[in-house]
């Protein structure tokens, strides 16, 4: 009997959040944490899940659904099996790691080549049936892995660069992405002008990141960390406990910080200096933060043994 397994990694959004909903770039890196999906076939039946770890089944769900529909496979006989290594929590992208971990399980078990960019066109269709918002960066992180400059529904380009210094706090605060995103919409119908302007600021700050990261000029790409979450502060994203946490990091020497994705709680993130490292950890566990150990820029989805 057929049985296929696909890993797939979680994100962090290093820089251009909420910019890249209208069409500018961000940077975003996969991590170390990820979700796998095993697809086993059966003797009878339809599809039976099981899905341990899994907070939102329905990205399953529309992940077969989206692909079957698309391939013009009916599905049967299959048994959809998840090993997580995501906590619910902290906003690490475990959607769109399951979404593309489906769809690319699904690809092999069905034996239908196809392009890598299939897998991720298959999956942003999947997780906008859910989410109804969201310009795929997480999408294509799980999908391409590494770290890489996205623009929505553009060609991905990677970014060559050197271990990324990264300090991880999570605020104890769960994000709800979808409402902040669309509370971000209406600002920006009330007043377009300054919202765009802000947009187009934060898309020179992304391309300059691009440079000083590939440079592995650290100090500087957290300057444009600390311009950035400016920016994502006047649109009304952060809260009390990021500004907190970044506040701390960058007092024990990182240098810079910003929150990651939609704001209003979830992780922020730092840049810091080899030896200032432990010191920043301290920082933001002492103002009430929870340090995440996770490496970034890593592999995304491939097939298990
Ligand atoms: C949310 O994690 C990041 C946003 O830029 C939304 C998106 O890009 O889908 C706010």
């Amino acid at each position: 009997m057929k049985k296929i397994s696909v890993s797939a990694p979680g994100k962090l959004l290093l820089m251009g959040d909420h910019a890249v909903v209208y069409g500018h770039p961000c940077i975003v890196t996969a991590i170390s944490t990820r979700l796998a999906v095993t697809i086993e076939e059966m003797g009878s039946g339809g599809v039976q899940t099981d899905t341990p770890g899994v907070a939102d089944t329905r990205f399953i769900t529309s992940a077969l659904e989206t692909a079957s529909k698309r391939w013009g496979k009916p599905l049967a006989h299959m048994r959809v099996v998840t090993r997580s290594e995501f906590t619910d929590t902290y906003g690490l992208g475990s959607s769109a790691a399951v979404t593309v971990a489906t769809v690319f399980a699904l690809q092999q078990f069905l034996g239908k080549p196809k392009t890598i960019k299939e897998i991720f066109d298959v999956s942003y269709e999947a997780v906008l049936a859910i989410q109804g918002v969201g310009s795929g960066f997480d999408v294509a992180a799980a999908t391409f892995g590494g770290t890489v400059c996205y623009t929505s529904r553009k060609p991905i380009v990677r970014m060559n660069t050197e271990p990324i210094p990264l300090v991880v706090g999570y605020t104890g605060v769960k994000a709800d992405t979808a409402t902040i995103v669309k509370d971000v919409a209406g600002k920006r119908e009330r007043d377009r002008e300054k919202m765009d302007r802000i947009f187009s600021a934060c898309a020179q700050l992304v391309g300059q990141a691009k440079i000083a990261m590939e440079e592995s000029d650290w100090k500087r790409a957290g300057k444009l960390m600390d311009f950035n979450q400016e920016y994502l502060r006047d649109i009304g994203v952060s809260s009390e406990k990021l500004e907190t946490l970044i506040s701390a990091a960058k007092g024990a020497g990182a240098y810079g910080a910003k929150l990651s994705g939609a704001g209003g709680g979830d992780c922020m993130i730092a840049l810091a200096p080899k030896e200032k490292r432990k010191a920043v950890e301290d920082a933001i566990i002492l103002a009430g933060g929870q340090v995440i150990h996770i490496l970034p820029n890593t592999v995304g989805a491939r097939m298990e043994a």
